[in-house]
């Protein structure tokens, strides 16, 4: 049976805290809310608890997942070793948006790393998750809270979606502030690499550490050696609706239209999410979800995956996107909206 909590995103409840982290602690799963997405979490301590989440979701299991700290003294406590770069990133970041691969502590269950003997680190940047994980006083483990191969879960609507049943609580605390996952990168080498886009960009790390290596992964080249250097899930297809999904130019609102006049004359059932700038050229038009003003690519990252389920819910066969600017956060959208389309064969 899964029970919801309504929390305060702002000033969560100490009783609402207490309970979630009572659950945890007794090896159960706990959805809650963070600044990115919705988190699956489950004590990082305890393998039992840890395998669940795998089976939650129908997550492989050479997939490994993010553990989340309260603060700096857990995240030392979970590492070997922490580089100065690691320092940097985190006086800048945490909490935030930014996941730090770093090499495990002998100590520390293999399990959450899906055996590597890496452990990926981030201090979330909402009240709601620092406080749970703080109350607990453990690790948290914690994928996003999809099905695998299901878009990132924004809301605990979409939760309770994918794995009601499946999970012992949710908090719901609101609609995600970032709407995709964090910036994950490798800190155990000099330069760094960057494994998955987000809303903290290749610049922003730059500013701190100097250079940065991008891995074909995440630059959007064919992944040909992933080696251990790499991030396990971006093999995967992810991010997905079930409708197919082609991808267009900011801008192309052109293209867009006649690629929904030629798919409607083939009986589709065609939704688009574009930009205002191009919904204000298309007119009225069925199935539209707004992704914001064009130069706005934040708006755009908070609305995609809702907007993808949403139209997966009115039953359209094809997803016509007009891409984000790819300034700021708007180079993680259009990198989940590749990988939403991965194997779509345009
Ligand atoms: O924003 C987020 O990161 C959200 C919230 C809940 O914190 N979590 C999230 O987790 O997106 P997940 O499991 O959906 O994505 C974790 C990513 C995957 O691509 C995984 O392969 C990578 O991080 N990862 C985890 N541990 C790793 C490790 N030891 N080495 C390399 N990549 C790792
Ligand atoms: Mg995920």
């Amino acid at each position: 049976m899964t029970r919801t909590l309504r929390v305060d995103p702002a000033r969560p409840e100490r009783e609402h805290l207490a309970e979630a982290a009572g659950v945890l602690l007794a090896g159960g799963l706990v959805a809650f809310p963070t600044e990115t997405v919705y988190g699956l979490g489950a004590d990082a301590r305890n393998e039992a608890a840890v395998r669940r989440i795998f089976e939650a979701k129908g997550r492989p299991a050479d997939n490994p997942l993010i553990v989340h700290v309260g603060d700096v003294e857990m995240a030392e406590g979970l590492a070997a070793s922490f580089p100065d770069r690691a320092r940097g990133l985190i006086d800048r970041f945490w909490p935030g948006p930014l996941t730090l691969v770093m090499q495990r502590a002998p100590h520390v269950p293999a399990l959450a790393s899906a055996g590597l003997p890496s452990i990926a680190l981030r201090m979330p940047d909402h009240p709601v998750a620092l406080g749970l994980v703080r109350a607990a006083g453990a690790p948290v483990a914690a994928p996003s809270a999809n099905r695998s191969g299901r878009p990132s879960p924004t809301t605990a609507a979409h939760v309770l979606a994918d794995l009601q049943g499946r999970v012992e609580l949710v908090l719901d605390g609101g609609p995600c502030r970032v709407g995709v996952e964090s910036t994950v990168v490798d800190v155990r080498q000099d330069p760094v690499v960057l494994l998955r886009l987000g809303a903290v960009t290749e610049q922003d790390l730059a500013a701190v550490v100097g250079r940065v290596a991008v891995h074909p992964a995440a630059a959007g080249l064919p992944d040909l050696d992933i080696g251990e250097a790499a991030s396990p899930g971006m093999r995967h297809r992810h991010y997905a609706p079930r409708a197919r999904v082609v991808v267009f130019a900011a801008g192309a609102a052109e293209a867009i239209a006649a690629a929904r006049r030629t798919a409607q004359a083939d009986r589709h059932v065609v939704g688009l999410i574009v930009s205002d700038q191009t919904a204000d050229l298309l007119g009225d038009v069925d199935r539209l979800v707004r992704s914001g003003p064009r130069e706005e690519p934040g708006v755009f990252a908070v609305r995609l995956y809702a907007a993808l389920r949403s139209l997966d819910e009115d039953g359209v066969d094809v997803v016509l996107v007009e891409a984000a600017e790819a300034t700021g956060v708007g180079a993680a959208v259009n990198d989940r909206l590749r990988r939403a389309a991965a194997g779509a064969g345009v």
